[in-house]
């Protein structure tokens, strides 16, 4: 098992969110990985996916409503809030459901990156001490 669907078990366990619907978004989430990423702006389009003017900025962030679309229109997930935490992994959003912010947390700090990223450690500090929110504002506030 992928260490980000362990994180999302355990995050999901320490706040009290419905287990299944964080393992279908944790298992979910990236789908659309699968696409080159020269051709997700171009298959969003396809798909009637609305862009907004930071994706176009930054065109990776597509792929967390790419991923939604590919998780309702191949795999038939259904589920609202595990399609709306899916939608929102990378940036989240105002007003986020503590599923959207379970996947969130547990997206950031499975994140195997090269070099030095303290911030996942005081992310892992705020969750031990049932502080989500307070993990968000770190991964948040790094940047
Ligand atoms: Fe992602």
């Amino acid at each position: 098992m992928s260490v980000v669907y362990e994180y999302q078990l355990r995050i999901a366990q320490l706040f009290g969110v419905n287990e299944t619907f964080a393992l279908q978004a944790a298992l979910l989430h990236d789908v659309s990985n699968v696409v080159p990423k020269d051709r997700m702006m171009s298959i969003a389009e396809a798909q009637s996916i609305d862009i907004i003017e930071v994706e176009l900025r930054f065109p990776r962030i597509i792929h967390q409503k790419l991923s939604k679309d590919m998780a309702m229109g191949i795999f038939g997930c259904t589920g609202i809030a595990i399609l709306n935490a899916i939608e929102c992994h990378t940036t989240l959003k105002a007003g986020a459901s503590p599923l959207d912010k379970v996947l969130f947390a547990a997206d950031k700090i499975s994140w195997e990156l090269p070099g030095e990223h303290p911030y996942q450690e005081k992310m892992r500090q705020k969750l031990e001490v049932f502080d989500l929110d307070g993990a968000i504002l770190v991964e948040t506030s790094h940047l």
